[in-house]
């Protein structure tokens, strides 16, 4: 059997990252007998739309509905497409169509890497953030009336669904109860928000019932992102509705140091579609071209892809690998964001060399 796979680079150092990304990929394909059929696609980035006029092709839904997997970059190149333009016309489009309602973050305080929380070591900080990522706080419903006038009127619906929270909250629970601490935190704020959060909490506690050895606690977002900051060991698996998810997402990575070395996955559980994985940074247009880019972004991203395709040995290899050179802390293997001066590739293939072993 061969795993599917659309290879999306987009822009700016999406196309430095990715060719380490790749190089892992393979390494640890190969290491494992994991047969992958790489296609790749120029679209979904900035230099398509200035030769097209759009983001992607009128068929791009029929050309990647049959991957097993989308390897993405980053897309954005702000002076030349408004930011609201790229990631509409791609990354949004593919989260929405694909149905890809899981964003899954890991947050983990890497070897070598200097946490902005003071005296937090490796083994401090190792959890998940399950985002709902279709409706919750981001709908359509709503609108304005009497726009320009003294009674001028905003409203935006919040919509949840028996569908949508059930599902999210089961993939959290599966999760947590594949994981050794088997502990599960939901984000709520039902002292304040009146009629969505108790229900948010009322589905929490119906699905646990399902989940008799998974512990869960619940904390109102406000203190939940203080604890984030001040006991990150709390946390095992953390699941949240899309706006609270959306904070949580950004502030747990970014409790365990460098942007450049976070990966995230918008997942389509039941596989009907495609799933996404792709670093949580950008396109980074202020070190693109000098080669110093992290890849271990786009790396652990592949990881998580191989651990989605069932390959969970194989992407764990890919995490023992990156976790050993960052430890041994070569500074001219490391790029400078995580305190050395070396290059992308050296980086990269440090990685791949320690994964083919
Ligand atoms: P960014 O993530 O591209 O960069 C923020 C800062 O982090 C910059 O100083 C950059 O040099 C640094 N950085 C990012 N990745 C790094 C890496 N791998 N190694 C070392 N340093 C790294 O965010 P920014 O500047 O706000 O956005 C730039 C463009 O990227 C915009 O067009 C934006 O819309 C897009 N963007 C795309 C995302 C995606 O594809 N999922 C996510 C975030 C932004
Ligand atoms: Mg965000």
């Amino acid at each position: 059997m061969s795993h599917r796979i659309a290879v999306i680079p987009g822009d700016g150092i999406g196309k430095e990252v990715m060719p380490e990304g790749l190089r892992a990929l393979e390494a640890a394909a190969a290491r494992f007998s994991i047969n992958l059929n790489l296609e790749h696609f120029d679209f979904a980035s900035c230099d398509y739309y200035l030769e097209h006029g759009q983001m992607l092709p009128d068929d791009w839904f029929e050309q990647l509905k049959d991957a097993d997997a989308i390897f993405y970059g980053a897309v954005g190149w702000p002076d030349t497409v408004p930011d609201h333009v790229s990631l509409w016309g791609s990354l949004l489009q593919f989260r929405r169509r694909f149905d890809q309602y899981v964003n899954l973050r890991p947050c983990k305080l890497l070897p070598g890497i200097k946490s902005p929380l003071a005296d937090r070591k490796p083994g401090d900080i190792d959890f998940y953030v399950v985002r709902e990522n279709t409706e919750g706080e981001y709908s359509s419903v709503g609108g304005k009336m009497f726009e320009g006038t003294d009674r001028e009127v905003v409203i935006q619906e919040t919509v949840m669904t028996r569908t949508g929270v059930d599902r999210v909250l089961k993939y959290a629970y599966e999760l947590a109860q594949s994981r050794p601490r088997k502990k599960l935190t939901s984000a709520t704020k039902s002292n304040g928000i009146a009629i969505t959060m108790p229900w948010w909490d009322e589905r929490v506690v119906a699905m646990s019932g399902s989940y008799p050895e998974v512990s869960v606690d619940k904390f109102h977002i406000d203190i939940l992102t203080a604890n984030f900051v001040m006991h990150p060991d709390w946390f095992d698996v953390v699941v949240a509705s899309n706006l609270f998810g959306d904070i949580l997402s950004d502030l747990g990575p970014a409790c365990t140091g460098t942007i450049g070395v976070a990966p995230s996955a918008n997942i389509n559980p039941e596989g009907t579609f495609p799933s996404l994985f792709e670093p949580v940074h950008g396109s980074a247009p202020d070190i693109f071209g000098k080669g110093i880019a992290n890849p271990i972004g786009q790396i652990w991203s592949a990881a998580m892809m191989l651990e989605h395709l069932g390959h969970p040995e194989a992407g764990q290899a890919i995490v023992d690998a990156f976790e050993a050179v960052l430890a041994e802390g070569d500074e001219a293997i490391l790029t400078p964001d995580v305190g050395g001066h070396g290059t992308t590739e050296s980086l990269g293939r440090a990685i791949a060399e320690r994964i083919t072993g």
